[in-house]
């Protein structure tokens, strides 16, 4: 990517684009990661977004939006397990990359606890990459387990906790307290997980690409007999509420921990100062390749936990403890070749298709390129020796050429400037604004312009369609829907509920290879099962750009119904003044929606296939926010930090009763509620006479 404008640089409109683009993408790859168990980015690119957005809040703090990506630790739980709210919160760690890094934490340690020159007693343990549980124990009883969600609340998985041979269901001994909450990291050993992903090959099914995802997968089963047949492993290193102390150090609570039935990490070690952080993590790297579980570093904890009490917490991160990561996983091979996909919108992406290597344990083949600036700027050519990274279990990707080895007569690479696909339509990089003098400013994405007359377009739409989070149809994967497609099967959505009633094409399907009766049954009653599809669900199925799932969500709130909706698209295409206005309205809809929709619903083709697919299907209406409330039609801001709340669960709750709820405050900001540490936006309210109101006054309010 082109280096981003300095923050310092940039206009508050800029910005404010910017910001609203990140909280997105952010979002997405929160839902790759959390929920879908399919990162695609590495965990460095991820962090980078973070601090872009970090770093532009902090320019523009009237900026800050509602769902900024800052008040979130991982992503929102899945809707099927219980909340549980944890007695203490579920917190993350802040990193550390190398030594220089570690020996800053320890003076950092020493500066606040004004302890400069004497010992410090740390302990160093493995960072065992799985997920991580809160198992309740009340006198020394197993009662509930959760997952860590977004850190506050996460998902009651109690049964499927209890499975695991590793958590005890009653605790040892006789000294633990009568509350507390044991924490530690849910895993799969390597070698429990080859077997599970061999028995998955044997039987057809998927595999999961890591230990990490399996164990995900695994835990957040909802038939608990499912996670019993999983070989899922526990570790502790940690605790949340307690009705007492128990130990004065973290090493004596590991010792603790390990009397009352818990496995605690053999590696974990207790060192003294910065240097024995640095030996401890040298000894780590030299152990992992032995470990028979993944570990993604070090995490270095003060061992003394008076002194962690009073070096307390910075934001969502202890400042008595650090992850000293790994660096990302490399290899050197060839680059045979720069192919070029082509996604649901057009946006083109070059994989480099390598001689295959080994990185990390993993054979790797293909790695993205990211996009022609990328390889402009890396002056990646065929043939060449590349390095090859892999961080966490994402997508490999190029990150250089090793430029003594390039042969001679390797040419700059030439980006395409057609689409790969049979018709070769141009590509275009989309324009994102104008400059001071009036000229186009340009993505670094390059677009196929053939929309839905180009195959891969409209394959990878229909893979939209059926996705978990729009129509949801199982037993239409990649592989069959590009194979229905090639043969005429199905070529837009309609298509999908037709062939569930073509008798004729339903016994021929009987009788392909790999199918029998039982899938295509599976496979029609499935199709069977979406013709009935909640309003906000059918938005996102139909690819429209700019709206995924939340913006699809706040389209349905604000027209209710499929025919409600449908009727202002029209409008909204013609550029009826009064139906823009209306959706210009709505909370989250800004120009580029607008824009989007218009060109969708103006062009025959998508207007005539949503018309096919809408005589085929129900639509659910989607409730509109309430107008009888005593908040209806008010606009909120919340500010500080809410105690009773989430902020998710607080906005919510005021949506659903009519409100609208805004990051900033203005002039058309009619309530502030604000809770401790709140700052600018209080002041603004006082500036501009709104209202502020506490929690507790809010929630009187709203009857909560
Ligand atoms: S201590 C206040 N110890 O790392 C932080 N965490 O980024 C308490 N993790 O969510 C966590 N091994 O899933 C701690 N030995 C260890 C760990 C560990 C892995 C994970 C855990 C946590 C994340 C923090």
């Amino acid at each position: 990517m082109p280096e981003p404008k300095p923050v310092e640089a940039l206009s508050e409109a800029e910005a404010a684009a910017e910001l609203t683009q990140l909280a997105d993408e952010i979002a997405a790859h929160d839902i790759r990661y959390y929920q879908e168990e399919a990162p695609s980015v590495s965990d460095a690119e991820y962090d980078a977004l973070k601090l872009r957005n970090a770093a532009l809040e902090a320019r523009f703090p009237q900026l800050v939006r509602e769902n900024s990506p800052t008040w979130r630790v991982g992503a929102p739980r899945a809707a099927s397990f219980a909340p549980v709210e944890h007695g203490v919160p579920m917190l993350s760690l802040d990193n550390a990359f190398s030594d220089d890094d570690a020996r800053e934490f320890d003076a950092r340690v020493r500066r606040f606890l004004r302890l400069e020159g004497e010992t410090i007693g740390y302990t160093a343990e493995p960072k065992i990459d799985g997920l991580s549980a809160s198992l309740r124990y009340e006198r020394g009883v197993f009662v509930q387990g959760a997952t860590r969600g977004d850190g506050r609340v996460g998902e009651d998985v109690t049964d499927n906790l209890k499975t695991i041979g590793e958590i005890p269901r009653a605790l040892r001994g006789d000294d633990w307290p009568d509350v507390i909450e044991v924490r530690g990291e849910v895993y799969f050993g390597h070698d429990d997980f080859a077997a599970l992903n061999e028995a998955a090959v044997a039987a057809g099914q998927r595999t999961y690409v890591n230990p990490r995802n399996a164990a995900s997968g695994s835990l957040r089963q909802i038939d608990p007999r499912i996670t019993a047949q999983r070989r899922l492993r526990f570790f502790a290193y940690a605790w949340g509420s307690v009705s007492r102390p128990f130990a004065e150090t973290q090493w004596q609570a590991l010792e603790a921990l390990r009397r009352w039935g818990f496995l605690v990490t053999p590696q974990a070690r207790r060192v003294e100062n910065a240097d024995g952080l640095l030996a401890a993590y040298a000894e780590m790297e030299r152990l992992r390749p032995r470990l028979n579980f993944d570990i993604d570093g070090v995490v270095y904890k003060v061992d003394r936990l008076d002194w962690q009490q009073r070096l307390g917490f910075v934001s969502r991160s202890p400042r008595w403890a650090v992850a000293r990561k790994f660096p990302a996983q490399q290899a050197r091979t060839i680059l045979n070749a720069i192919d070029l996909q082509v996604g649901r919108t057009g946006a083109v992406t070059p994989v480099a298709r390598l001689q295959s290597v080994t990185v990390g344990g993993v054979v790797v083949e293909n790695a993205t390129l990211h996009n022609a600036d990328e390889i402009a700027r890396k002056d990646i050519r065929v043939g060449d020796t590349v390095i090859v990274q892999r961080a966490g279990d994402v997508i490999p990707q190029v990150v250089g050429v090793v430029l003594d080895e390039r042969p001679a007569g390797a040419e700059a690479f030439e980006f395409p400037t057609r689409c790969p696909c049979p018709l070769a339509t141009p590509l275009a990089r989309d324009v994102q604004g104008e400059d001071a003098e009036g000229n186009s400013i340009y993505g670094v994405v390059r677009r196929c312009t053939g929309e839905f007359a180009c195959p891969f377009q409209r394959v990878e739409h229909l893979i939209h369609f059926v996705s978990r989070r729009a129509f949801d149809i199982e037993g239409l994967g990649v592989k069959q829907l590009q194979a229905f497609y090639d043969e005429d099967l199905i070529r837009e959505p309609a298509d999908i509920f037709r062939l569930a009633r073509n008798e004729a094409a339903i016994a021929a399907l009987k009788e392909r290879e790999g199918y029998g009766e039982t899938s295509v049954r599976n496979l029609v009653n499935s199709i069977e099962s979406r013709r009935r599809i909640p309003l906000d669900r059918f938005i996102n199925a139909l690819g429209v750009r700019h709206v995924g799932e939340t913006t699809a969500l706040a389209l349905a709130r604000g027209y209710g119904s499929a025919s409600a909706f449908l009727a202002a698209m029209d409008k909204v295409a013609a550029g009826e003044a009064d139906a823009v206005a209306e959706l210009d309205a709505f909370d989250q809809i800004g120009p580029a929606v607008i824009e989007a929709t218009a060109a969708y619903f103006a062009e025959d083709h998508n207007r005539r296939i949503v018309a096919e697919l809408v005589a085929e299907i129900a639509i659910e209406d989607v409730e509109r926010p309430k107008t009888d409330t005593a908040v209806a039609g008010k606009t909120v801001v919340f500010t500080g930090s809410l105690e009773r709340l989430t902020r998710d669960e607080a906005k919510a709750q005021a949506e659903a009763l009519g409100a609208k709820v805004a990051s900033s405050v203005s002039r058309k900001t009619d309530l502030v509620v604000a809770g401790p540490g709140a700052g600018s936006k209080l002041k603004a309210a006082a500036d501009l006479g709104v209202k502020v109101l506490t929690e507790d006054e809010w929630l009187a309010l709203v009857g909560g």
